[in-house]
């Protein structure tokens, strides 16, 4: 296959820094594009204009007029805005007032005929200006039923016969599960539910959007190679590791990268000294000043640990909680915590601020500049996650010389490498069982490892200068796009997809399998 032609991609995210964020999508998505576009492709985004995305604010412009947009037994318009990431990465804003013009992103009781018009707009919308894209590279659950649609209702389009997808899972923790009103909604309901022999029951009887993705898609990626081996077994898969296990073979592993036009510690316009890895003593002031801002005593000595992460219990704040108060009590340092969640986490660390007052600052809310800062001034990184996808926090701590303390589980296990004392290896601290005593023993490794100054400077160097910027992993994923084209136009050995259940009968549909390697950079899992 001609790998050097310049392809024609759709990319569909829920959400794109810098017009809406609730997680580390918004990052990819607001930053991967621009790589690929720098490989010389033309990709082009689409997401949903919600209320928040003002076009006076981003310059949207009118693309398209009102067109149909074909949902439940009806139709219903959509029109087209058009801005962009970067330089020359268009984004196209699908526009409906009834759908999209609320407060918030998520969380309403018609999310499923939301994200499905939006997804159909997307598609309807390259017809609408002759835009053929070879591949639709969908994300998360909201995006799901694009694979579920090119097998069956765009199979034989003429417009999108050849048109292949690759589905990238962020967080196989949401599925988007609905009931069966989603396949009318959808315009699928001729084609039933699916059912796979190994699923627990009560999946087999809902409409779990997800699952369809990575039934249906060409080729499916998650964003660290740990994590897509992870996903493989019941303690990770989410309980969708049956279908995954029947779809390794199309499934990869790409990590994620950093935007390092946003996070460039030597020209952060958030932060009181800029520095860069020549120029480590410029970092210092960073740490005085953050100590300042938190209401910490300003202590050269003491290490300051930080934290910015949604409170959940997919971070490992169960475990932080359990150990708090030995923590404060045995381990001299400061922590300082960023972030909105669960409320149980927001009055457990407002309790824990009023205990130690001269220890703890805890700010629950969300604020990008402050998220810098934290970045700048501490000296320690702490992200203990129950499972953690990719993580981009570890990875732009490291790049602002702030120490990472993890638990070795997906993408931080692919950063984050253990510090050992006797060969001097290592650019962080990581524990492996999701254990309080085990976070303990790495807090406090690493509590003690910051006294020896040569040594802790030689582990923020090493972070600082690590490569974690988008170049290698775009082109992981231009790989896969020109693997998920040969999937579709069959050049592959035909497979079969799981069992289908229409009215309780059994069927088989065909499908197909890569089965040529065409690269050592990407390898099934
Ligand atoms: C999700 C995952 C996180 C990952 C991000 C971007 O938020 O939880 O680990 O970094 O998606 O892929």
């Amino acid at each position: 296959m001609n790998t050097s032609r310049s392809l024609k991609i759709l990319f569909l995210s829920a959400e794109v820094v810098p017009f809406a964020k609730t997680g580390g999508l918004a990052d990819v998505a607001g930053s991967l594009p621009k790589a690929i576009r720098a490989l010389g492709h033309d990709i082009r985004i689409a997401m949903p204009r919600y209320g928040r995305v003002s076009p006076d604010r981003f310059d949207l412009r009118p693309k398209l007029d009102p067109f149909p947009v074909p949902l439940d037994d009806m139709e219903e318009p959509a029109s087209i805005l058009e801005g962009h990431i970067g330089e020359d990465v268009p984004v196209y804003f699908v526009e409906n007032a009834r759908l999209f013009d609320r407060e918030g992103i998520y969380m309403y009781p018609d999310d499923a005929e939301r994200f499905i018009f939006y997804c159909r707009a997307a598609l309807e919308m390259c017809r609408q200006m002759g835009w053929r894209p070879d591949v639709i590279h969908c994300n998360d659950w909201h995006t799901a039923i694009i694979p579920n649609w090119m097998q069956t209702v765009y199979r034989d389009d003429p417009f999108f016969k050849d048109t292949a997808t690759l589905y990238t899972i962020h967080n196989l923790a949401y599925q988007g599960i609905f009931g069966y009103r989603v396949l009318e909604i959808a315009g699928l309901e001729e084609y039933g539910f699916i059912a796979h022999p190994d699923l627990a029951p009560d999946l087999n009887d809902v409409v779990d959007l997800m699952a369809r993705g990575i039934l249906f898609a060409d080729i499916i990626n998650t964003v660290s190679e740990r994590y897509a081996r992870e996903i493989l077994t019941p303690e990770f898969g989410e309980r969708l590791d049956p279908i995954l296990r029947d779809r390794r073979d199309r499934l990869f592993g790409v990590l994620n990268g950093i935007d390092y036009e946003v996070f460039n510690p030597a020209t952060d316009p958030h932060i009181a000294s800029r520095f860069d890895s020549d120029h480590l003593e410029a970092r210092r002031p960073n740490k005085a000043a953050l100590q300042r801002e938190a209401g910490l005593p300003e202590r050269e000595d003491i290490p300051l640990i930080g934290a910015i992460s949604r409170l959940s219990d997919q971070k490992g704040f169960d475990l932080i909680a359990e150990i708090i108060d030995a923590w404060m009590q045995h381990v001299p340092s400061q922590f300082i915590l960023l972030g909105t969640g669960e409320q149980r986490y927001h009055e457990l660390f407002e309790g824990i601020q009023e205990r130690y007052p001269d220890r703890v600052a805890v700010f629950l809310t969300f604020n990008a500049p402050l998220a810098q800062r934290i970045y700048a001034g501490t000296d320690m990184f702490l992200m203990p996650s129950r499972f953690e996808p990719c993580g981009l926090g570890q990875m732009i701590a490291m790049h602002y010389g702030s120490v990472p303390i993890v638990r070795a589980t997906g993408g931080l296990a692919d950063t984050v490498r253990d510090y050992d004392p006797r060969t001097g290896e290592g650019n962080g601290f990581s524990f492996k069982s999701y254990d309080a005593l085990a976070l303990y023993a790495a807090l406090v490794r690493a509590v003690e490892t910051f006294k020896y100054r040569d040594v802790w400077r030689r582990l923020m160097l090493r972070g600082m200068r690590a490569d974690f910027s988008w170049q290698r992993s775009a082109r992981k994923y231009v790989d896969l796009y020109y693997r998920a084209i040969a999937t579709r136009r069959g050049a592959h050995r035909p497979e079969e997809y799981p069992t289908w259940r229409r009215d309780g009968t059994a069927e088989r549909m065909g499908g197909h399998q890569v089965v040529e390697d065409e690269g050592e950079s990407n390898r099934g899992v």
